[in-house]
């Protein structure tokens, strides 16, 4: 029998896959309410969620998930029946910079929220309990060139924020075997689509492009990378949420793998033509840039359990997302202009010696 959540926690939901996620929640659940509790972080922006202005369902609240007593109040005033947990700082390069924060939001947060949503499932306040961690794939580690990530795929962190990210898991897992705490893991590829923000690889690319600025591909280029529409995502995170069995790992991925260097020319062509520009003239902005480090070379989901179990499959074909996200960019440049000033710049010009738009 699924579960029908009335009341939902959502933490993050600022962030990119967190606004998605509200976005489609709210459409397909006109009966629950939905509270979003978001630190506002560089990567958060209440912009992502202005259509939602004045819809009674649907709160924010700026906080932190490391406040407990917060987190505790929340959860009782408004009869929260799952936990949808986003939260995170969430970009591998920073993580390198300055792993610290990582430990802290991702490890120790998650680690306060698990705790409040344990003492308020076991409290009975509400009849129906269940709390959904949202992982990557990154916590398997790298791949070489063939073979799938499965759910029984162990742990092996190669990244600060890969590590900081199976380390939340694990005490998912913990919260569950120990205390038999409704949790749930879903471990998902990586995303694109909008309010992505523009320090990741395709964002980034579709920004320094229209600005006729350096595209820094690291290394040789060849990394692997599987790519799912955000949109794909939030509604498997809800399938999942309403459908599976208490303490189970779902794997989410887009059967859909792309070396960096494609992805960067399938982007540079598709710009050509949409900005006015010859054929072939925005490749010639990229620049192979210093390895990262720790660089993963291969990330490759096998979803076939969430397919089997519940039911779900992407419905976005790449050619399809691919194309909507350059125009959502290139329709939503204020957008962009807004994030990226402040903070962004900063830490972007640190990287790369200038060369911001
Ligand atoms: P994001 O960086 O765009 O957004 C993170 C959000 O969390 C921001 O709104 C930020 O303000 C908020 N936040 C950060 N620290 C907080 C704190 N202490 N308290 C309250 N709010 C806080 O991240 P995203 O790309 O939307 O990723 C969301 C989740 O999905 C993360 O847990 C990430 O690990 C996971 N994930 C991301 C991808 C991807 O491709 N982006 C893929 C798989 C899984
Ligand atoms: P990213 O979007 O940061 O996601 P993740 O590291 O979580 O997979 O990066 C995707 C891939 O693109 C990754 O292999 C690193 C590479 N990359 C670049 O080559 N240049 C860039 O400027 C960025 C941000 C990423």
């Amino acid at each position: 029998m699924s579960f029908k959540p009335t009341s939902i926690l959502v933490t993050g939901g600022a962030g990119f896959i967190g606004a998605n996620f509200i976005h489609s929640f709210v459409g397909n659940n006109p009966e629950c309410s939905v509270t979003n509790l978001d630190c506002l972080t560089y990567a958060g922006n209440l912009k992502n969620l202005a259509a939602l202005e004045g819809n009674s369902r649907f709160r924010f609240i700026k906080g932190d998930i490391g406040d407990a007593a917060l987190v505790a109040g929340i959860l009782a005033d408004h009869k929260i029946d799952a936990v949808v947990h986003f939260a995170a700082e969430s970009h591998v390069d920073r993580s390198i910079t300055g792993p610290e924060i990582f430990v802290r939001t991702n490890v120790l947060g998650t680690q306060i929220l698990l705790e409040e949503s344990r003492k308020h499932w076991q409290s009975g306040v509400v009849e129906n309990f269940r709390y959904l961690q949202i992982s990557t794939d990154e916590v398997y580690g790298s791949l070489g060139e063939t073979g799938y990530f499965t759910e029984e795929t162990p742990l092996t962190t190669n990244s600060p924020y890969s590590a900081s990210k199976a380390g939340a898991d694990l005490l998912v897992h913990a919260y569950h075997e120990t205390f038999g705490m409704p949790t749930l893991n879903t471990r998902c590829s990586n995303n694109y689509g909008p309010y992505h923000f523009p320090e990741k690889l395709i964002p980034l690319l579709i920004h320094n492009i229209i600005n006729k600025k350096p595209l820094p591909v690291y290394g040789d280029g060849l990394n692997v990378r599987d790519w799912l529409h955000v949109r794909d995502h939030a509604v498997a995170i809800e399938t999942v949420l309403k459908n599976a069995a208490p303490g189970s790992v779902y794997n989410i991925g887009g059967n859909n793998e792309w070396k960096n260097i494609d992805i960067v020319h399938l982007v540079c062509d598709e710009l050509d033509s949409r900005l006015g520009r010859d054929a072939g003239e925005n490749r010639n902005l990229i620049t192979f840039v210093k390895d990262r480090l720790g660089h993963d070379r291969r990330y490759a989901i096998d979803a076939t359990k969430l397919k089997a179990d519940l039911g779900w499959t992407p419905s976005y074909t790449f050619e399809r997302g691919i194309a909507e996200t350059i125009d959502w960019y290139l329709d939503n440049q204020e957008w962009v202009a807004e994030v990226t000033s402040g903070a962004y710049r900063e830490y972007y010009e640190k990287q790369y010696g200038g060369g911001v738009a």
